[in-house]
């Protein structure tokens, strides 16, 4: 079976989905991948070009592919092309593919947007689709859909960017008034932290709102609690319930005031522990709320559930599902897999798999 593997992106998680796509290029190359599937990587750049590559994982991860030997491409939404247009010398030729892998986080990738482009050419791809993954990229819309489900979240309020610049500080102090400091602010749309603050005044919430609008038209936010990060892995498709399974959680040891961006992927000073530090029980009721949460969002394919549970009172407040995460070798999805037993190169196929089932 052909794989176009779908990396890098408009996004602002660009850099990271290039080395999420290498470690999935490396393990494409091993087994049991390596006898089934044949791999086309296609490189999105950050101005939004695609082409088609075959660059080594390390040229992948660094961004060096770009230099390298490159063929513009399209996907077609032609049911009967079934595949990637080659545009060379002014000459188009047809690659067949059969399943795409788009290996992409946020925005373009993992929100639904290029979901909806493999669902026209009817070409079987990883992960959620159009729906789940729009739900799950807003932040708002998530929360709204959790607490309809009785997923528990900590309090949380929405505002658009017309909201703020109409009638800001009527809407902070509502803000204020319902959340109490710390109070987190973030982008509704964005992913690894990127955007995020913390703040514990008004003046801060005010640069904060200002940071999250370079991101996006809509702010999310929500109370400080003071929490273990918790973690699970959820695998399977909804059409069949009984099949979806979710991991032992784990936990995050972050290294700054939160799990910030230079947190996850720079300085590497965050920790992951599995299982997490809980007891059993605990580890039991996070998976129940994954499993919830994951069949109330329209997931399909795999997502890596985030929760929180509070120190105080040992409450479980699920923050986010990421329908795309990260898939470096280090990432807690993959390691989450790992202890149930599936290797890296073994999860990419079952990934496969789920997608053409
Ligand atoms: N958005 C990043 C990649 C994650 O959730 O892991
Ligand atoms: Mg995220």
């Amino acid at each position: 079976l052909r794989v176009a593997l779908f990396f890098g992106g408009v996004s602002s998680e660009h850099d990271v989905s290039c080395v999420s796509a290498s470690a999935w290029l490396r393990a494409l190359g091993q087994k049991p991948c390596a006898d089934k599937y044949e791999v086309f990587p296609v490189g999105i750049t950050k101005d939004g070009r695609w082409l088609a590559c075959c660059p080594t994982p390390e040229a992948m991860a660094d961004g060096s592919w770009e230099q390298g030997d490159c063929t513009p491409c399209v996907l077609s939404p032609d049911r009967k092309d079934h595949g990637i247009w080659l545009l060379k010398d002014g000459r188009a030729e047809l690659v067949h593919i059969d399943i795409c892998a788009p290996v992409m986080h946020g925005k373009n990738g993992e929100d639904g947007t290029i979901q909806g482009l493999f669902e026209l050419a009817r070409i079987p791809y990883v992960g959620c689709g159009v729906l789940g993954s729009a739900v799950c990229m807003d932040k708002a819309v998530a929360n709204a859909l959790m607490d309809a489900a009785g997923v528990p979240h900590c309090k949380w309020v929405a505002a658009s960017r017309a909201d703020l610049e109409l009638n800001g500080p009527v809407v902070l102090d509502g803000i204020e008034a319902k959340l109490g400091y710390p109070i987190f602010v973030k982008p509704a749309n964005a992913g690894s932290s990127v955007g995020i603050s913390k703040v514990a005044d008004r003046a801060a919430l005010e640069r904060g709102v200002e940071i999250a609008l370079r991101e996006d038209d809509k702010v999310v936010f929500e109370e400080f609690v003071d929490a273990q990060e918790v973690e699970c892995a959820a695998i399977g498709n909804p059409d069949d319930p009984s099949t979806v399974s979710t991991t032992r959680p784990g936990e995050i040891l972050a290294g700054a005031e939160f799990y910030t961006y230079d947190d996850k992927y720079k300085n590497g000073v965050s920790q992951t522990v599995i299982p997490a530090h809980l007891s059993e029980e605990k580890l039991d009721e996070v998976r129940a709320e994954a499993r919830k949460a994951y069949l109330a969002l329209g997931c399909s394919g795999l997502s890596r559930c985030d929760f929180f549970v509070e120190r105080s009172t040992g409450r479980v407040l699920c923050n986010e599902l990421n329908t795309l995460p990260g898939f470096t070798s280090i990432s807690m999805y993959p390691k989450l897999m790992e202890h149930e037993g599936y290797s890296y190169p073994a999860l990419v196929d079952k990934l496969l798999t789920l997608a053409v089932h």
